[in-house]
């Protein structure tokens, strides 16, 4: 399978006052079409930053991110909120839905900034949540809805425009064991229909399940040769 995603000698670093503080440094990784991986680390390794970075909803200090051959480390601020909405999916631990929208619309609301006609969004917003076993939620907001629910629907609206990777930030950091379960057998049916995954877990059982575990060390891979 050829690499949907080469991340080059990415490094990153915050600037406090005049110091600039190291979050990552020198990752090098490849993400194959297809590929569930897990990653782990410490609180503060840099798991968020490097995902967020992949997302192109950050940028990194150097180094090159190419998903699917397009270097987004060098567009500008329009190509990177393009390739964000159309290319990834982002799910995050706290759901990030938006509170005063029902789930049909939260699902539909990434789809309305790519110039689709409304009958083709809600079809789909519909199909998706169906398809995630929400059909009899669609008007429910957010605050209506269980922890699960609300993943659920933020899986819906990570997957509406047919994004070829799907990011998830501890997806199930705020769900109990059962529920977070639930949420692992759609990331496998997911992954199991061929899209691919990039997870970040604290939950070594749910890291175990994926093809790959990526762990990360004060903002370096580990690769158990250092340290
Ligand atoms: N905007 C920022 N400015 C300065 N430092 C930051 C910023 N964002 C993150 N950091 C620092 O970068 C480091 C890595 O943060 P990150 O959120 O990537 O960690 P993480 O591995 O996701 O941790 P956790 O498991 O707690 O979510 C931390 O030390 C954090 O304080
Ligand atoms: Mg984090």
């Amino acid at each position: 399978m050829k690499a949907i995603l080469d991340i080059e000698n990415v490094s990153k670093s915050y600037r406090l006052g005049k110091t600039a503080v190291p979050v990552l440094s020198e990752i090098n990784l490849s993400i194959k079409e297809g590929e569930f991986a897990a990653i782990m680390g410490p609180s503060g390794s840099g798991k968020s930053t490097l995902l967020n970075i992949i997302g192109c909803l950050d940028r990194p200090t150097s180094g090159k991110i190419m998903i699917s051959s397009v270097d987004t480390s060098s567009l500008s601020e329009p190509e990177l909120a393009r390739i964000r909405g159309k290319r990834i999916g982002f799910v995050f631990q706290t759901f990030n839905l938006i509170p005063r929208l029902t789930a049909l619309k939260n699902v539909e609301l990434p789809m309305v900034y790519q110039d689709i006609p409304r009958e083709v969004r809600i079809k789909r917003s519909m199909m998706l949540l169906e398809m995630l076993g929400l059909k009899d939620r669609f008007d429910h907001r957010p605050s209506e809805l269980s922890g699960g629910e609300r993943q659920r629907v933020a899986i819906a609206r990570a997957l509406i425009n047919d994004p070829e990777i799907l990011l998830a930030d501890e997806p199930t950091g705020n769900l109990d064991s059962k529920t977070g379960q639930e949420i692992m057998q759609i990331f496998n049916t997911l992954h199991n229909e061929g899209r691919t995954i990039l997870m970040v877990t604290h939950d070594l059982g749910l890291a175990q399940n994926c093809d790959r575990i990526i762990r990360l060390k004060d903002g370096r891979i580990d690769d158990g040769k250092h340290g």
